[in-house]
This record gives C-alpha cells, structure tokens and sequence, in this order.
C-alpha cells in the first residue's frame, strides 16, 4: 500500500476512472480465473454477516480462496459483537490479523464506525442503505451483454428507497449511465443520495431521473432492473406489496424497453411480486445468473484492487 488505506463503503468511493480500473481488472481475472492470488501466504480476509446471505458469503469465500487467502466468515451473533461488543474494538482486533474485512450490517453508520477504527480495507457487503459490492457485478454484466457502459440508460424499478436503489443512482452516475428510479411517492431515494448521483453525473455524461410512472421510466431502456419489496430487516409485507404493484417487472413492461434490454435482479427473486415468473426464467431473464456468477469475479478484482494498491 503507497497511500491512506481505502475502503469501499458505499459505490462513490470509487472515483470513475477507478470503478472503471476494477471493472477491466474483473474481466480479466474472469477470463484467468486463477491467475491472480494477493492474498497468498494465505492471508486472511474477514467475512461478517449480522444478516442473511446466499450469493454474497459464497462469492465472497469463494473469492477470497481463488485470491490465495482464507476466508473467514464469522456469524456475528455467535461473536461478542452479537453480545455488544464496540464495532470499533472489533475493527481494532481484526486490523491486527486479517488483511480485510467485508461486512454485511444494517445502518450504513456501523459500516462507517468500522472503517474508522481499521488499519486495513473495509468492503460494504450490504447495508440498509447500500449494496455496492452487487452493483459493481451489476455493471459488469452490463457490460459483458451490452458493451461500454457510457449514455446508457438502466430504470429500476419498485422500492426506490432502498439499498439496491441508492446504489444504482451511486454507482451508475459514476459510470456515467443514465438512471431512472420509479417509486411510489412513499418510497423515493433519499434526496442527498438523489444529489450526490445527480452531481456525479455532471461529470461523467450520465444522468438521474426519479419518476411515479414504471412505463415512462422502462421506455427504450437498456436494463430493467428490480429488487424485492421487502428488505432485510423491514415489516409491512403486505402494505408494500400493494404499494408496489404497478412497478412489477414483467413481459409487458418489457415490451417498451429497448430490443435488446436486460433484465437484472439481485437475488433473492420472489416470482409474482417484484418480478413475474415468466420475464425471470424467459430469454430475457438469463443475465440473472451471469448477474450472480459476476458478484464473485467483481469482488475479487475490487479486493486485489484494494489490498494492492
Ligand atoms: N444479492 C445478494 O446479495 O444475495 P445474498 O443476500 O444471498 O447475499
Ligand atoms: N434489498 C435487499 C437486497 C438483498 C440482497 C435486502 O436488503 O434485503
């Protein structure tokens, strides 16, 4: 390391023309999957879940062993974190032993509480607030299907207010995407996020558009891009479900999206709700799983990125 150490809290940590480096660095290390090994020694990285996960603690412990590391993924209700223990004095702690930590928590305040307290890379792997670490596999999916990612326009659809949305406006701002998010009034992106994206685009050639109506915002669309309705850590499923029913990604909303638009989601899909079965498990829907693969390529290349500058 030549410099302060860096942390990717939320998606503007990387500058553009970083993202863009991660981004290049993840195809290549895709196409030579086992090429590249920082962490050989092994060295450790730290995998922290106050939350449920599938895609993100396989990606992540995949990962880190094709880099030549150890992953250790702790539960941290099993760990005196879970007990209330400071997240300062566990940052503390495992600064002096592991060569990153990644963290899945709730408020985006504990991500920032963790960073501060450490010596080595922090890497947000999800928030209440963020999932930048998914939106980079995102972007390279794009990517891989649709080529450069500059002028090109990607609505999401559905609870605007949640992690997946502000990262979207982050992250694709800094790619200089165009991005639209539809919401129901109740649920609009945080309007300083809504800025910070807006500003980031002035720079890049991209552009935010926050709208009520799902067909104006999939109108000739390159990605249509959902998320469940009700986050981790969220109540009121069957109130959001009425709130978010007219932003269903389906085949007719499709039908006004670009020819060859993508669809994208996350994972965990619930079939019928946010999404319907067909659009997901159809042609269209198939970039899901590269969507998926892509987490572990993105975030190797974001870690070898991170430990070796
Ligand atoms: N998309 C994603 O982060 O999935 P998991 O919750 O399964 O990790
Ligand atoms: N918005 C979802 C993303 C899951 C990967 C959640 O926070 O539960």
């Amino acid at each position: 390391m030549n410099g302060a150490v860096r942390h990717f809290l939320r998606d503007d940590d990387l500058a553009p023309h970083e993202q863009a480096e991660v981004l290049d660095l993840a195809e290549v290390m895709k196409k030579d999957r086992f090429g590249h090994r920082p962490f050989e020694g092994p060295m450790t990285v730290a995998v922290l879940f106050d939350k449920h996960s599938t895609r993100t603690r396989i990606s992540f412990a995949v990962g880190v062993a094709e880099l030549g590391g150890h992953p250790l993924i702790i539960e941290t209700g099993g760990s005196q974190m879970g007990r209330g223990e400071l997240v300062e004095d566990t940052a503390r702690v495992l600064s002096r032993q592991v060569a990153a930590i990644v963290w899945r928590t709730f408020g985006q305040d504990r991500m920032e509480a963790m960073a501060s307290a450490s010596t080595v890379p922090v890497v947000n792997a999800l928030t209440d607030l963020f999932h930048p670490c998914q939106v980079l596999a995102d972007l390279l999916t794009v990517r891989e299907h649709q080529g450069p990612l500059t002028g090109r326009t990607l609505t999401y659809l559905g609870d605007g207010a949640n992690n997946m949305a502000h990262s979207y406006l982050l992250g694709g701002a800094t790619a200089g995407m165009h991005v639209r998010i539809a919401a129901p009034v109740a649920y609009q992106p945080d309007e300083l996020i809504v800025e910070r994206a807006a500003e980031i685009a002035a720079g890049t050639g991209g552009s935010v558009t926050v709208l009520t109506d799902a067909a104006a915002a999939a109108a000739g669309t390159h990605v249509l891009a959902t998320d469940t309705w009700v986050s981790m850590g969220q109540d009121g499923k069957e109130e959001r479900a009425a709130a978010f029913a007219p932003y269903q990604v389906n085949s007719e909303l499709a039908e006004v999206a670009a020819p060859d638009a993508i669809v994208l989601h996350c994972l965990p899909a619930y079939r019928g709700m946010e999404i319907s079965a067909d659009l997901l498990d159809g042609p269209r829907g198939s970039a899901v799983w590269d969507q998926a693969e892509n987490r572990l390529h993105a975030q190797k290349a974001l870690l070898h990125w991170l430990v070796t500058r």
